[in-house]
């Protein structure tokens, strides 16, 4: 069961390398996500290839455009059989809610994630962008995620610092996906603040998107098969 709260970062760039990963983690890993890099050089390829091996896909392209595109792309997006899509919060409510209204409501529907600032930006260059009287970055943060929840969205991805203050706020039905995880015994790369899974599950993450410790490792099954145990008793 604990292979499900964990999706498998594919931040690869072909064909080959993604098959060579799936025959190594065929029958332990359920959930990959397959983001711009993998998507722009392979094209559905990619996707189809996953659910051939019986895995499900979060489509992490990060739709960010007017609102009857970003509808075409997420309805597009559906018609692939994806597990899981997003979408910029900042493309506002309009956009937010036709994105959620192109995916009908289906029981099998993908589910809608919202991103809202990415971790990439801190906050001094939060303050830039934003100009003296700006909301700051963390007000910001929890701002987006209620109107992506307001909106209609199944839930938001957030990062380990913020996981616990937005599961606190949003309550228990919003899902809440946290990358920036690593186990003790993995190399950090360059995530600078982590959470261990068993911590980013406790402070109220559903699903863990996990790259490297896995995809990196020389046996890729084993740190899958690790990791599981590491959270097993971890639920949130
Ligand atoms: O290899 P690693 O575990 O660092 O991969 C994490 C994945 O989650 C990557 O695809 C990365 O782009 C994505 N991600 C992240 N931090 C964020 C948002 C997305 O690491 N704040």
């Amino acid at each position: 069961m604990s292979a499900n709260r964990i999706i498998v970062a594919l931040d690869l760039s072909d064909l080959d390398a993604l098959k060579r990963l799936l025959d190594r983690l065929a029958g332990r890993a359920q959930r990959f996500k397959i983001g711009k890099e993998l998507f722009t050089a392979t094209g559905p390829a990619s996707v189809e290839l996953v659910h051939r091996y019986g895995g499900r896909v979060f489509l992490d392209l990060k739709f960010h455009d007017i609102p009857n595109t970003v509808a075409g792309a997420v309805r597009s997006a559906a018609r692939l059989g994806v597990w899981m899509l997003n979408v910029h919060t900042m493309g506002g409510t309009a956009m937010m809610k036709a994105a959620r209204a192109a995916l009908g409501e289906e029981e099998r529907r993908p589910l809608l994630l919202g991103v809202t600032v990415l971790t990439s930006l801190g906050p001094p260059e939060w303050a830039e962008l934003v100009g003296p009287g700006g909301r700051p970055l963390e007000a910001q943060v929890a701002f987006l995620a209620e109107r992506a929840i307001a909106c209609g969205l199944d839930g938001v991805i957030a990062s380990p610092q913020e996981t616990a203050s937005l599961r606190e706020r949003l309550g228990e039905r919003p899902l809440i996906v946290t990358p920036g995880v690593r186990p003790r015994w993995a190399a950090r790369d360059d995530q600078a603040r982590v959470l261990t899974p068993t911590e980013a599950l406790r402070a109220g993450a559903d699903y863990l998107v996990i790259g490297r410790p896995i995809t990196a490792a020389g046996d890729p099954a084993a740190a899958m098969e690790r990791l599981c145990e590491e959270i097993a008793g971890a639920k949130r």
